[in-house]
């Protein structure tokens, strides 16, 4: 059984479609990946699954049940951590551990040891007695990420969760979540970070403008629309870039332009002839990734949003 169920998933914000109609089934125990430019609806997807933000079209089930009818019996089982930080600034670190712990009737010991455990786990454990206000960015988000395990969650969702950590913190993130995998957790995370999909997710949801626009294992989805390689290059004389791009669709070449570069997506087997390539000054090759299969599916780039 999966443990999420989407079935024509719909958000409206006023005249705004944020989802525009998702269906999609997460298992148990996989790592499943959203990603997606700014405003795809990654956020506002994941609230509705975490039962903070009423779905407006379609139904979410959550290991079995309605999130809409059990929000709290689906909560008690979930970690969350929001895009925002929302800690709270009154507490210092620790007491902002132990008072989370109270939502989920943890005993007073018992959610003390977690929150101890926890900040350890991702190396807090001197901050304890500091301020919120005193944390480093990457600070914050590690300690969202550590209060959002107090209640040892089957499922744990994340939104965005790396966002302006230092490289070395950023391992340090990804090293933790792939063990809470190993332990057997669900991971759900919204990213716009293509090294992040291709590290931690089993399968990956391409979102834009609120549809999923192409789902898989990312090495399958680098496989299906990235090609062999990746041309970029620019067209020798400006008078002839409508020739030049139709004789690559003739040649059975799909590409992209983005400003003055063209993208050329080729295939297996595939070649540009000596003509074309006269016509063209090639700028860069490289091996395809994630970001050319959304450049390739959108013809937008996922960085420059
Ligand atoms: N509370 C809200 N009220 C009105 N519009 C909203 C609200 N929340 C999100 N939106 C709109 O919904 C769309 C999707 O936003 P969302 O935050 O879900 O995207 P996202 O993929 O998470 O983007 P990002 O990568 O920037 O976090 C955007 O057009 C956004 O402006
Ligand atoms: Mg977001």
């Amino acid at each position: 059984m999966s443990i999420i169920e989407i079935r024509g998933v719909v958000k409206r914000f006023g005249s705004i479609t944020a989802v525009a109609g998702v269906d999609v089934d997460i298992a148990h125990g996989e790592c499943f990946g959203l990603l997606g430019p700014n405003g795809a609806g990654k956020t506002s997807l994941v609230r509705m699954i975490v039962g903070v933000s009423p779905i407006t079209e379609g139904s979410i089930m959550v290991d079995g049940r309605d999130i809409t009818r059990e929000p709290r019996l689906i909560k008690a089982q979930l970690g969350v951590v929001p895009q925002e930080d929302n800690l709270d600034p009154d507490l210092n670190v620790l007491d902002n551990l132990v008072t989370f712990a109270r939502y989920f009737d943890i005993a007073k010991e018992e959610a003390r040891q977690r929150a101890l455990t926890n900040l350890q786990l991702f190396e807090l454990q001197d901050r304890q007695r500091a301020k919120i206000e005193e944390l480093s960015g990457g600070m914050k988000r590690r300690l969202l990420i550590a209060r959002a395990l107090t209640n040892k969650p089957m499922l744990l969702v994340l939104d965005e969760p790396t966002v302006g950590l230092d490289p070395q913190t950023k391992h340090l993130v990804w090293r933790k979540l792939r063990s809470l995998k190993a332990q057997g957790t669900t991971l759900l995370l919204c990213t716009q970070n293509m090294d992040e999909a291709s590290f931690l997710c089993d399968r990956l949801a391409i979102m834009n403008e609120g549809r999923i626009i192409a789902l898989g294992p990312p090495q399958e989805l680098v496989r299906k629309y990235g090609g062999s390689q990746i041309i970029e290059a620019r067209v020798r004389s400006g008078e002839r870039r409508d020739l030049v791009l139709s004789r690559l669709g003739k040649q059975g070449l799909q590409w992209q332009e983005i400003e003055e570069t063209i993208y050329v997506f080729q295939g297996d087997g595939q070649v540009l002839d000596q003509d074309l390539l006269s016509e063209l000054v090639i700028t860069n090759q490289h091996i395809p990734s994630l970001e050319d299969v959304f450049l390739k599916l959108t013809g937008r780039s996922l960085k420059e949003q």
